[in-house]
């Protein structure tokens, strides 16, 4: 069989050398011509992990190629994955142009029954406009000819994309005729030997499901930075709170570590448009809503902190920087906390040395010559008045707090991820805040660390 993934960015990349992997053809598109001249060359746009080396050996096995031509592609295959971008517009919901563009370009290449798999993340209702599309190229050619339409979302996490391809917990497909059934059936075959199901389901709960998943994960980080802070406050300890919570199996304990709110492309932009869409809808999406607002608070918790620490002059103060990514093993920047903590920095007049392991060229988009940019950890501490944790990065996690000790001007840390233990770190004589316990005080004889 031979598929072809319209839309060569993160999705779709790891959804082409996934399928090609297990020897399906697959042609990836772009209308990025500079991409796709670097694909066959074999460099990645992206960072993530094991990524690159499926792909070289899928095109060297010659199951993968990359193209502009979408005519030829398409001509080509049974099915066409859309999976290209739909950025939030100014409003909130999802722009549609580039879903619709690929589908009126099936509707005006295809030559033989073909289904169309949307694989972005779309609004509740977008098939049908899909379908829509499609049908009406058709109709101007004046030719008849079957296809399908079908949803598709993706669950993939960034760093553990190709692991969550291969081995998924499911794979959800909405669908509404046999012969796309059975496609999809033997397409996803090799994904679901180990049990896994495809669940399939009409197109309509297919599209809100992804919306739904996304959202249940937002509102379990939202709720436990809520709870957090209200710790804080009270004098309880959330990391002991979130182990007690955890442990009941309803709950459970993945998705309920506080922090600095959720970044990353997916969060944000869903729980924005589904909150659209309830409103286009007349329904007041009440949870969601506090969802946001807990987040939007929870991206400035750290700033707040480290303001208040210097009763709000933060003019001349050097801060070192561990971590930009929204979160560990990606240099994804979208929506990361990182933005609005390093700005706020900046515009109260402070000074900011940065380092992460992969995102300091991403950084450099966003920031400019605003920060510094260090090639190393410690580097960010030299002559720096404290240290601010954003990614919880595991080379951040043991780290030499001698050095830290004897490079900053005072032993101070702000952990924005908790990834030290309080108790340990007054032991060794820092002043150390996280998120949700309160600092306590440090000891004066200081252990060796
Ligand atoms: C998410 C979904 O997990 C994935 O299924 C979907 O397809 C796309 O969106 P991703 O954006 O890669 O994936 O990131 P994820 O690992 O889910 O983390 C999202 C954000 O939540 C990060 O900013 C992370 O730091 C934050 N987070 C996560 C917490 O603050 N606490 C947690 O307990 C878990």
């Amino acid at each position: 069989m031979k598929i072809t993934i319209v839309g060569s960015g993160y999705v779709g990349l790891v959804t082409g050398a996934c399928f090609s992997e297990v020897g399906i053809n697959v042609v990836c598109v772009d209308i990025d011509s500079k991409k796709i001249e670097n694909l066959n060359k074999g460099i990645i746009p992206i960072y993530e992990p094991g990524l690159e080396d499926m792909i070289t050996r899928n095109m060297n096995k010659g199951r993968l190629s990359f193209t502009t031509s979408i005519e030829t592609a398409v001509k080509e295959s049974e099915v066409v994955f859309i999976s290209v971008g739909t950025p939030p517009d100014e409003d909130g919901s999802a722009d549609l142009k580039y879903v619709l563009a690929v589908a009126r370009d099936c509707g005006k290449h295809m030559t033989d029954y073909t289904l169309i798999v949307t694989k972005s993340t779309v609004p509740v209702g977008t098939s049908l406009k899909v379908k829509e599309a499609v049908q009406d190229e058709l109709n101007k050619r004046n030719v008849s000819i079957e296809f399908d339409v079908a949803s598709n979302p993706e669950f993939l996490k960034e760093g553990a994309a190709i692991n969550d391809f291969l081995k998924p917990d499911r794979i959800v497909v909405g669908l509404n005729s046999e012969r796309a059934e059975s496609l999809m059936s033997s397409l996803y075959k090799p994904f679901t030997l180990n049990g896994h199901p495809v669940i399939f389901m009409d197109i309509v709960s297919a599209e809100m499901t992804k919306y739904a998943a996304n959202a249940m994960l937002a509102t379990k980080i939202s709720f436990i930075n809520d709870i957090a802070n209200l710790c804080e406050i009270v004098g309880a300890d959330v990391n002991k709170v979130r182990k007690g919570i955890g442990s009941d199996t309803r709950i459970g304990h993945k998705f309920i570590y506080p922090g600095i709110g959720y970044g990353g492309s997916c969060f944000p932009k869903d729980v924005q448009a589904l909150i659209r869409t309830a409103d286009e809808n007349n329904y007041n999406l009440q949870v969601l809503q506090a969802v946001e607002s807990v987040n939007k608070y929870q991206k400035l918790v750290l700033f707040n902190k480290i303001n208040s620490y210097y009763n709000g002059d933060l003019k001349g103060k050097t801060i070192g920087v561990w971590g930009l990514s929204f979160k560990p093993q990606t240099d994804d920047m979208r929506e990361a906390p990182a933005l609005y903590i390093i700005n706020s920095l900046l515009e109260a007049g402070a000074v900011v040395k940065a380092y992460d392991p992969v995102a300091l060229e991403e950084a450099k988009h966003h920031f400019g010559d605003r920060i510094t940019y260090c090639d190393e950890q410690y580097e960010t501490l030299i002559d720096a008045d404290c240290l601010a944790i954003l990614t919880e990065w595991p080379e951040f996690k043991f780290p030499s707090f001698k050095i830290i000790k004897k490079l900053l001007s005072k032993p101070l840390v702000f952990d924005g991820r908790n990834i030290y233990d309080r108790d340990e770190m007054a032991k060794y004589g820092f002043e150390y805040f996280c998120i949700g316990v309160r600092s306590k005080k440090p000891e004066l004889e200081t252990l060796s660390v």
